[in-house]
């Protein structure tokens, strides 16, 4: 009998991925199909527009991964700083093949990346914990509906095996799981009280609706040069 408990009390008894992944599912679907991302779900998104993706998202991935390393020591920030995870390595590589040395002076950064990326800083700044939040929305995104990208990106921009898409490797298919279950887990630990579980939820949301603005600019730019077929 479950009468006696307060809601938040209720809250806590769900694990905070099972929250968050109930409270992001519309914004989710929103994402999928922003912009720039249905374009490239569809196999539509020409290699230079893809690199504009890249590049963006490697600013966002690089202010993540200083604020995760500036933070190791904090307990519970520990499982989720995890060099396997990273992504802007792994995103340079990509963007070195796919465009060349110099993507990062050639490609700007839209408005909407440039503010995410002070956001993250910010974050890391005030509020550590939080980035749990957006580890959420990265990696775990990364490492489900990512590897059904990879196969897409290769075959649109027709790359040979196994180049140009290193942002989406993690490894074996048994890595991916554990790695999943790694960060699920450390998540899980980390929402101890339901504040901390209640900020996680709404820095999720928004860094979802961060994502879909950024996707919706870098759709804008591809307008400009879009043939008909792709609308
Ligand atoms: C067009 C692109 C995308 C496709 C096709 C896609 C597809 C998927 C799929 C199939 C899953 C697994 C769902 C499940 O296990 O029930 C998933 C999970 C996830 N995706 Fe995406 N996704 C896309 C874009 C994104 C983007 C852009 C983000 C982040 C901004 C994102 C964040 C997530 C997260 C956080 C999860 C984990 C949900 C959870 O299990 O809690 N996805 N995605």
């Amino acid at each position: 009998m479950i009468g006696h408990l307060r809601n938040s009390e209720i809250g806590m008894s769900i694990p905070i991925t099972e929250r968050l992944k109930a409270a992001t599912r519309a914004l989710h679907t929103e994402v999928e199909r922003a912009g720039v991302m249905r374009l490239l779900l569809r196999g539509q998104l020409e290699r230079a527009e893809y690199c504009r993706l890249l590049r963006n998202l490697h600013a966002i991935y690089v202010a993540l991964e200083a604020g995760l390393s500036q933070h190791a020591g904090v307990a519970s920030l520990a499982a989720l700083n995890c060099e396997p995870l990273f992504r802007s390595t792994a995103l340079r590589d990509d963007l070195n093949f796919l465009h060349g040395a110099d993507w990062a002076v050639a490609i700007p950064l839209t408005e909407a990346a440039t503010q995410y990326v002070e956001h993250v800083q910010g974050v890391s700044e005030h509020a550590p914990l939080m980035l749990g939040a957006h580890v959420y929305v990265r990696y775990l995104g990364d490492l489900s509906g990512g590897q059904m990208l990879a196969r897409i990106v290769a075959k649109s921009l027709d790359l040979p095996a196994g180049e140009g898409v290193k942002f989406y490797e993690f490894g074996s298919v048994d890595d991916v799981k554990t790695l999943a279950h790694a960060l699920r887990r450390g998540l899980d630990l980390m929402a101890d009280t339901e504040a901390s579980a209640q900020g996680l939820i709404d820095e999720a949301c928004a860094a979802f609706a961060r994502h879909r603005e950024l996707f919706e600019a870098l759709g804008r730019l591809t307008e400009a040069t879009t043939l008909p077929a792709r609308r």
